[in-house]
């Protein structure tokens, strides 16, 4: 039953209590990360207009698509069919030439209420188009993220996602069986790809090539908290079944 390396603590000779707290904290862990994964997919993952995660995505999230507006670019990709093509040539126009209140009270505020505020008004987390300020925010040019909200995305995920890790780390550590240097770089690396991560986003803002760098970060502790994951979901309930509950199990990398 003793293991030295943890003074005899460790996953699989632990009392059921424990085990208990463990596994729940970790089941819930598991759930929220599959689901903030669909969530990056639905959003970010949206954001080239195509199905799935890719450097584009992450461009132009942060960077935004510097050679027009929003609204222009959407008038061209997922809301052409909302609007027959002389509605939309106008309403593009009227962008290019600085979208002025003026005109929008003229005729532009027509079109919109024709054929965009039936969605446009009611559908939660769409800009609301029956003001000019509405309108006016996707009218500029899309420089993705602004400051402001990376200021608080990069400070909410900082806070905590580092408890998370925390604690994932914190049970992963009474793993047996995985060499001391191996155990400690798989319990540093989600916090090292979590600083990589949010510094990633402001560097994007900056330069879309840095894009790289987010896609890098984010498998990078996909990977290294998945693996604390499985091995102490696995040393917890199936060690003690196998009877193994000391470092000189057959299946890891042994300390010597
Ligand atoms: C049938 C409902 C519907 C209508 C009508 C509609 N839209 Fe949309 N619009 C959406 C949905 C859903 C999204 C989010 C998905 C997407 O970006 O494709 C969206 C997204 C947008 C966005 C991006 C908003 C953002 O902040 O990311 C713009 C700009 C936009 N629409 C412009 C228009 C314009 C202009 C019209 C009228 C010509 C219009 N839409 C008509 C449903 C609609």
């Amino acid at each position: 039953m003793q293991n030295t390396k943890t003074g005899g603590f460790n996953l699989p000779s632990l009392n059921s209590t424990i085990r208990a707290l463990f596994t729940g904290y970790l089941l819930v862990i598991g759930v929220g990360l599959l689901v903030a994964g669909g969530q990056i997919l639905l959003t970010h993952g949206m954001a080239d207009g195509k199905f799935g995660l890719s450097v584009d995505d992450v461009v132009y999230s942060y960077y935004g698509d510097r050679q027009s507006s929003k609204l222009e670019n959407k008038l061209y990709g997922s809301m052409q069919d909302k609007a027959p093509r002389v509605v939309r040539q106008d309403i593009i126009k009227w962008v290019r030439n600085g979208s002025s209140e003026a005109q929008w009270d003229e005729s532009i505020q027509q079109k919109f209420s024709n054929n965009c505020v039936q969605c446009h008004s009611v559908i939660p987390g769409l800009p609301d188009f029956r003001t000019y300020q509405g309108v006016k925010a996707v009218a500029q040019i899309d420089d993705g993220a602004s400051i402001s909200s990376l200021t608080r995305v990069s400070h909410i995920h900082l806070f905590g996602i580092a408890f998370i890790f925390f604690f994932v780390g914190l049970i992963f550590s009474l793993t047996i069986g995985i060499k001391k240097w191996l155990k400690t770089l798989i319990i540093v690396m989600p916090f090292v790809f979590l600083l990589f991560d949010v510094l990633s986003w402001w560097l994007t803002k900056i330069h879309p090539s840095f894009a790289w760098l987010t896609i890098i970060a984010g498998v990078g502790y996909t990977f290294a908290s998945a693996y604390m994951w499985f091995i102490s979901i696995w040393q917890m309930w199936w060690y003690p079944h196998q009877g193994i509950t000391s470092s000189e199990n057959p299946w890891f990398f042994s300390y010597k």
